[in-house]
């Protein structure tokens, strides 16, 4: 008797018999026995220059999804955002620069184990005038409520107090000066460089303090340690972050070197951990020409590309020594590229074919992924993490607010294309052509990242568990040797997969 015949077909099979396979079209089949513990399960991702990930997750660049409040509590949570671009000045025309820089600045500044730029006042301000810094330097969308207080206001002034939350009211305080409110010098315990972060920790434990200036030998401000950036450190195991312990973050950039030049070199300087050139078309002369910009100057930076869908694209860039790219053109949820222009790729099939060529580059997986079964497929499709948009909009750090649905009385939030008709007010982004080549709507209101993140990892875990895969290396090359089968599916799988015969 001959091997007997495997369940289903190979990924080579399902792939390339016939058109293009989209994350529905296709299921995977329960054909590999199970002896691995969940435990032993890790989700983790390598993206390069020394960033990873524990969950493959990473925020589209969208003004309906990824501002700092989003990209920190998806950092605390293992996966990245990508700060997008679309800000403009009042009068919403022109772009505004400073206005991404801020938010990229607002995520690093989150959990520094030092905050190398405390946000100080001077002793002259007014109460009110540190309440208003305060505002304009929000932190995970809180306004900063404690300063240290230096001459002259300085940054890395000679430190002259502390005004901490406890020392001021916001109604009865506002038109006294900050001198007359803070903790004076003589009452402020403090530590003096260098000193180690554990050393600072247990010095701030010691003391029942929260905040711990760090100063040098001449008084001069260096950092400040927080207490809520322990917590936050015990409370995160999965956090992503750089080596000062600081929140990773990406930012996106345009094509268009006049505006793109200043932005990299301002979100750099800010601290950002690598960027996205952000463009619909990834294979074209602008974007070649950009990454070869970056990567030449910015040489310790993540550099990620796209988007493209084809191998021929992909050959083009890894050629260029980028690190990674995004997969997916015209298959995103508010994406009318292919009604539009005619041009677009299903997303499972571009995946699969450009993973699948021997470069280096990582595989990001864009647009079309609806549920987290759609996560699993684009992973075991070759991809190497995922990027999300409408899985991410609505939560409750996403930009914008809640709103109560007419129709259904349930809450929601809006979502828009990047080349939608509302995302293009004023200068055009993202290289869009007149035609709008997106929409914009709403979108179920999911709650927070810290409840959604925790439900979508324990529904990978759960996918790899029954693939017997310890991770992604496995998972792909179970994929690539054909022991990963797959079915296609027919209408009525589809029906059959989903909830039926059932009133709800
Ligand atoms: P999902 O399906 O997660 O897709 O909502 C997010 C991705 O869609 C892309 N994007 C667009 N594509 N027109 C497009 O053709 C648009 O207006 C648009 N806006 C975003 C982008 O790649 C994003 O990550």
């Amino acid at each position: 008797m001959g091997k007997e015949q495997l369940s289903g077909l190979s990924a080579e099979e399902l792939f390339t018999r016939d058109g293009g396979i989209t994350y529905d079209d296709f299921t995977i089949l329960d054909t590999i026995f199970t002896d691995i513990d969940k435990e032993n399960i890790n989700l983790e991702t390598i993206l390069g220059k020394g960033i990873s990930l524990k969950t493959p997750i990473i925020a589209a660049p969208m003004d309906t999804v990824t501002n700092a409040a989003l990209c920190i509590a998806l950092a605390l949570e293992g996966g990245i955002g990508c700060i997008h671009y679309n800000f403009k000045k009042a009068g919403g025309v022109t772009p505004d620069i400073d206005a991404q820089i801020k938010e990229i600045k607002s995520v690093k500044r989150f959990e520094n184990g030092f905050i190398e730029n405390p946000v100080t006042v001077s002793p002259d301000y007014t109460i009110a005038q540190a309440i208003e810094i305060g505002e304009k330097n929000k932190v995970g969308g809180s306004p900063i409520d404690t300063f240290p207080v230096t001459y002259g206001g300085r940054p890395h002034g000679r430190l002259l107090g502390l005004l901490r939350k406890q020392d001021y009211s916001r109604s009865k305080h506002t038109s006294l000066k900050v001198r007359v409110r803070m903790l004076p010098l003589e009452k402020l315990i403090m530590a003096e460089c260098p000193v180690t972060l554990e050393e600072a920790n247990e010095k701030l434990w010691d003391a029942h303090l929260l905040f711990l200036p760090i100063v040098d030998k001449k008084m001069i401000l260096k950092y400040l340690v927080t207490r809520s950036d322990i917590d936050k450190n015990e409370e995160y195991p999965l956090a992503t972050k750089d080596e000062k312990k600081r929140l990773r973050v990406l930012f996106a950039v345009e094509t268009r070197p006049e505006l793109a030049y200043e932005r990299l070199e301002k979100g750099f300087v800010a601290g950002a951990d690598g960027c996205i050139i952000d463009t619909s078309q990834g294979y074209t002369k602008y974007e070649v020409g950009m990454i070869k910009y970056v990567l030449g100057k910015y040489k310790d930076k993540l550099v990620i590309g796209g988007n493209i869908s084809t191998k021929e694209a992909y050959n083009e860039l890894d050629k260029l020594g980028l690190h990674a790219y995004r997969c997916g053109q015209g298959s995103g949820s508010i994406c009318t590229t292919a009604g539009a222009i005619g041009i677009s790729r299903a997303g499972a099939t571009g995946v699969y074919e450009c993973a699948k060529q021997n470069g280096n580059m990582k595989t990001i997986a864009d647009g079309g992924l609806k549920q987290v079964g759609d996560i699993k497929k684009a992973l075991v499709s070759g991809a190497d993490c995922v990027m999300l948009g409408n899985m991410l909009a609505g939560t409750e750090e996403s930009p914008g607010k809640t709103k109560i649905d007419p129709e259904s009385g349930l809450p929601i939030k809006e979502y828009r294309g990047m080349g939608s008709k509302e995302a293009n007010v004023g200068e055009k982004i993202r290289g869009y052509s007149k035609l709008p080549q997106g929409v914009s709507g709403n979108v179920k209101y999911k709650g927070s990242i810290h409840q959604w993140i925790p439900l979508i990892r324990d529904g990978l875990i759960s996918a790899f568990h029954v693939l017997n895969c310890r991770n992604i290396n496995e998972l792909h090359e179970k994929m690539y040797s054909g022991q990963i089968r797959f079915e296609r599916k027919t209408i009525g799988s589809i029906e059959e997969s989903g909830v039926h015969d059932l009133k709800i």
